[in-house]
């Protein structure tokens, strides 16, 4: 891994880094129990494992002093009336921060503190956000058509948690019903992993 300084490009409009290390994808079915509507959920992972997101990852030693940095790519659509959405995760090194700059789309970063505090901020092109430490952070995309684009920079020693929202879930859903779209407290939070069977 080089230790000089480095340049990469994040052409437009794919958006995909002109260096990658790292090519997440995450499916349908990586977020069993997380969406509120569970029958839509299974009648539409009956028809296909569908792709969620995507994340480029740029590598650097998961040391302290050091940055990991990437493009997150949330592809539109809904399950039931919940939007597509990220995972989410609490870093294991609660006390780190991220940032992230929002490149093309519409959306939200739903985020949550241990402690019960919760925050949601809409996310567009040119708005650069900063999730503080102790911070939960999940992206959602809400557009139609377009995907969400966000570059993201945290410590690279942050480590991530998804035991804790894959049990419990996360306190605010976004969802869009005749009215428009909606932040609403979850139904499911904090109960039993939704079985799905
Ligand atoms: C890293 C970070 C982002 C997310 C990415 C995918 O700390 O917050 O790079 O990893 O948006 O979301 P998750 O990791 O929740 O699947
Ligand atoms: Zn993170």
């Amino acid at each position: 891994m080089q230790n000089q300084p480095f340049s990469l490009m994040i052409p437009y409009p794919g958006f995909r880094p002109s260096h990658v290390d790292n090519h997440i994808v995450r499916h349908l079915s990586d977020l069993e129990g997380q969406f509120s509507n569970q029958d839509a959920y299974k009648q539409m992972l009956e028809k296909k494992d569908v792709v969620l997101y995507e994340v480029y990852e740029i590598k650097r030693p998961e040391i302290a002093g050091e940055i990991l940095m990437g493009i997150s790519i949330v592809h539109p659509g809904k399950v039931g009336d919940e939007f597509f959405m990220t995972k989410g995760h609490f870093h294991t090194i609660l006390d780190t921060a991220e940032m992230y700059y929002c490149l093309h789309g519409e959306g939200f970063m739903v985020m949550e503190t241990p402690e019960g505090e919760s925050a949601v901020e809409p996310l567009a092109p040119g708005k650069v956000l900063y999730v503080p430490p102790r911070w939960a952070h999940r992206s959602v995309c809400s557009s139609r058509q377009e995907d969400l684009v966000t570059f993201f920079a945290y410590p690279a020693n942050a480590g991530h948690n998804y035991g804790t929202i894959e049990d419990k879930g996360i306190r605010k859903i976004i969802i869009e019903r005749d009215k428009g779209i909606e932040i609403k407290d979850s139904p499911h939070f904090n109960e039993k992993p939704i079985s799905n069977e």
